[in-house]
């Protein structure tokens, strides 16, 4: 027999890709599953298949073999064979077993069997072992890698922005509040309030909202960057999209206007789709099966109407369709649930569209994604160009089935006067952002950029439908576990 103790580990990727039949290979993992006292699914997080190892159970060590359950962690030496077995080319017949990590299974929160998206929340530390965790958690960090990779080709620059910051980016005031300053001895100024001069920046610091206005000096100066980053918001909405704390992507460029902007927007959302395509079949075939199995049971109206690949192929072969807000709300004002009184919120020029306005432009419209663009001032940002009709802006929502919005964005307001006079309407104060005023007096020009909400662009990839669950440790209102 081979010194084993000698051996180096062998990914299991490895030798799914390249078998080297007849080798002897050490392989590390967790169990996955275990059949027949005989064959055990090890999994060791390299790939989303598990290498069959089939175990010589009468003849091994009883109290080994009782040690290999579901999820311990165990090494595995032995011959690479072909499988004559379905479902795999390749296994491992194993001549000595070491267990590393030994499972007990009752006290284990985790059963073989099928758990809740809610159980598997609360067990975080151990949800990633989990197919559908593990092949989420995969593509999370293909989705990432897939990002550097369009932008460093297209020649953007990655700008890191920082996470406390004095400024307000979108101007909506849902910030969480740093300080080192003690809450029950707060130094107050001359009316009573904290005075923050006395913090540990000098001034009152937030988390950031948003890295677009530190992106735009990024852009005024090396022409495209982007920034992805975390990003935090304390807004109080306890739905399936939102999270307190989520990953955003946002480029910045100059000389780009808005329909730029649409353009590079829609070219982004299609590369990153197409690249999990392309590079992770396995994960994307086993979570859409997953949907499939979960919706067996469901209503057809309830079903989704193409499975989870064939969305995903149709998004990245078919063009958006672009519309601007004027024409959302009309198309609105004459769609079924509007005459029978279906929508909860008000369709009327002028009021921001609600998630269920968005979802049907999407899902029962036109069935694809939409950009909305052109949208009424006073429903945007302080910081989005002024059209010629003085009513509206140059925003852009991407919105996408199941989903509603995962991209806002907008080209910038460049001149001087108009920014000054929509600050002075919303209650911003020039002195708190005379940076960005320079940006306009010293040198501007137009510029464009948009927001990519990171994690609901994994959802619609994964077709997970909880924001928490495409996020190793969500935070949202009530809950900061781990
Ligand atoms: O539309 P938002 O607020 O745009 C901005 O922050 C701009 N500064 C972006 C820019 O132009 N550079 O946010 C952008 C995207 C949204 O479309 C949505 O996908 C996501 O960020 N997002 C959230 N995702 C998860 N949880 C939340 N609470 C989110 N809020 C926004
Ligand atoms: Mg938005």
């Amino acid at each position: 027999m081979t010194d084993t103790s000698k051996m180096r580990r062998t990914e299991i990727a490895d030798i799914l890709k390249n078998p080297s039949i007849g080798e002897e290979v050490l392989v590390k993992g967790w169990v996955r599953a275990f059949r027949n006292n005989r064959f055990v699914a090890l999994n060791d997080g390299s790939s989303f298949n598990n290498l069959q190892v089939v175990l010589d159970s009468d003849n091994m060590n009883q109290e080994i073999l009782k040690s290999v359950s579901f999820h311990a962690c165990i090494a595995v030496t032995g011959k690479l064979v072909e499988s004559t077995g379905s479902g795999q080319t390749v296994e491992i017949q194993a001549e000595q077993v070491e267990i590393l990590g030994a499972n007990n299974l009752d006290e284990y929160p985790l059963q073989p069997k099928k758990q809740t998206m809610e159980f598997l929340r609360e067990n975080a530390q151990f949800r990633m072992r989990t197919n559908t965790f593990s092949a989420v958690f995969r593509i999370r960090h293909a989705v990432a890698f897939a990002v550097n990779k369009y932008f460093h080709d297209k020649g953007f620059y990655y700008m890191h922005t920082p996470i406390v910051t004095g400024s307000d980016a979108e101007g909506a005031g849902e910030m969480f509040r740093v300080t080192t300053l003690d809450p029950k001895n707060a130094p107050t100024d001359e009316n009573g309030s904290v005075d923050f001069k006395e913090d540990f920046f000098g001034k009152a610091t937030n988390l950031t909202v948003s890295g677009q206005l530190q992106a735009e000096i990024g852009a005024l100066s090396m022409g495209k960057v982007y920034t992805f980053g975390p990003t935090f918001r304390a807004e109080n909405s306890n739905t399936s999209r939102h999270l307190a704390e989520f990953w955003m992507i946002e480029p910045e460029v100059a000389f780009a206007d808005i329909y730029d902007d649409m353009d590079l927007a829609e070219d982004f959302c299609k590369y990153l789709i197409n690249y999990i395509l392309v590079n992770y079949p396995d994960d994307l075939a086993f979570l859409d099966k997953r949907i499939q199995d979960l919706e067996k049971n469901m209503k057809a109206e309830l079903r989704r109407p193409m499975s989870l690949i064939e969305t995903l192929k149709f998004v990245v072969e078919n063009d958006f369709e672009r519309i601007t807000y004027t024409e959302a709300i009309n198309l609105l004002r004459n769609s079924k649930p509007f005459k029978k009184k279906k929508f909860k919120f008000p369709v009327e020029w002028g009021v921001d569209l609600s998630s269920e306005h968005e979802r049907w432009l999407v899902e029962k419209k036109f069935k694809k994604p939409v950009i909305v663009h052109d949208y009424p001032k006073d429903v945007k940002s302080f910081y989005m160009r002024m059209n010629d009709d003085d009513k509206t802006v140059a925003a852009m929502d991407v919105l996408f089935p199941g989903i509603g919005e995962v991209i806002g964005g907008s080209q910038r307001e460049e001149r001087l006067d108009y920014l000054k006079k929509r600050m002075n309407e919303m209650n911003i104060h020039e002195d708190e952002l005379s940076w960005y005023l320079d940006l306009r007096k010293f040198g501007g020009t137009p510029h464009s950029g948009f927001g990519l909400g990171f994690e609901r662009m994994i959802l619609f990839i994964t077709g997970m439908s909880n924001i928490r669950d495409v996020i190793p440790f969500p935070r949202t209102p009530g809950n900061a576990e781990f």
